[in-house]
């Protein structure tokens, strides 16, 4: 099983929309996946078809057999768990993703979790196999948070692969191209490639759905597939 956590480096920046775009992405290449609402907001399922009206999850269940019938599939295949409507902490989160974990399924699964951008993400234990994608956007203030998201990883035993992804890079700006182009030139976990501003994905939402589905030859579609692929060969080699 290959397990990626995406996080935004603060609230906001797009960690629900790239993992349930991502997720389907992945399952077009018939990877088997499983998409995990670690955010009390529980807003993941919307992106796959749940109406709101639907509430509870993993943590209205008071036992790991009790959450797996909170378990959906959406019509793409996508395996998904909300995170319901009651109040988890952190230990609670830890539970989940160990459980989660531990599930009995088909090799090669890939297991995604959408995690609030306030987690310590150090508190999750995480694998040396275990991919956390950090989103950021081209500004001053996310700047600053990856500089000190460097200094945190040097004092803690960071043992996974961590990235720093640009979400809603805007091509016209011109500050952005230059925030982009100095993080690429010298930031150690920068991935190569940004996902796009694209009005698609707040649109597909407004759907319940993804890019994939509702403007399948979409700048932010492309964008998905790309990082489906660049996962895909980084777990490979
Ligand atoms: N690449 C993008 N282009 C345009 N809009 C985007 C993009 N990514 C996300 N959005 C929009 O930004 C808003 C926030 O996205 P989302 O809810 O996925 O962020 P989040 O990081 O999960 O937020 P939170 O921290 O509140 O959980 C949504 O309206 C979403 O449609
Ligand atoms: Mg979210």
């Amino acid at each position: 099983m290959q397990r990626i956590f995406i996080k935004g480096i603060k609230g906001g920046i797009g960690s629900t929309s790239v993992v349930a775009n991502l997720a389907c992405a992945l399952r077009k290449s018939n990877v088997d996946v499983i998409a995990i609402d670690l955010d009390a907001k529980s807003d993941l399922g919307l992106h796959f078809g749940l109406k709101w009206t639907t509430t509870k999850g993993w943590s209205n269940a008071d036992s790991f057999e009790e959450a797996l019938t909170h378990f959906y599939k959406d019509s793409d295949g996508v395996i998904f768990l909300p995170f319901g409507d009651k109040n988890a902490n952190l230990n609670d989160i830890k539970t989940i993703v160990e459980n989660c974990t531990k599930l009995d399924c088909k090799l090669g699964t890939w297991m995604l979790f959408d995690c609030p951008s306030h987690i310590d993400i150090s508190e999750l234990a995480l694998e040396t196999k275990d991919i956390l994608i950090e989103l950021v956007t081209c500004d001053a203030i996310c700047h600053s948070l990856i500089y000190k998201r460097l200094q945190m990883l040097q004092n803690v035993e960071s043992n996974w692969n961590h990235f720093f992804l640009v979400n809603r890079y805007n091509a016209a700006s011109v500050l952005e191209f230059d925030i982009y182009s100095l993080w690429q030139s010298t930031l150690p976990f920068i991935a190569p490639f940004f996902i796009n501003l694209d009005e698609v994905i707040k649109e597909s939402t407004a759907h319940r759905n993804v890019a994939l589905n509702c403007a399948p030859y979409s700048v932010a579609n492309d964008d998905f597939e790309t990082l489906a692929g660049w996962l895909v060969s980084k777990v490979a080699f």
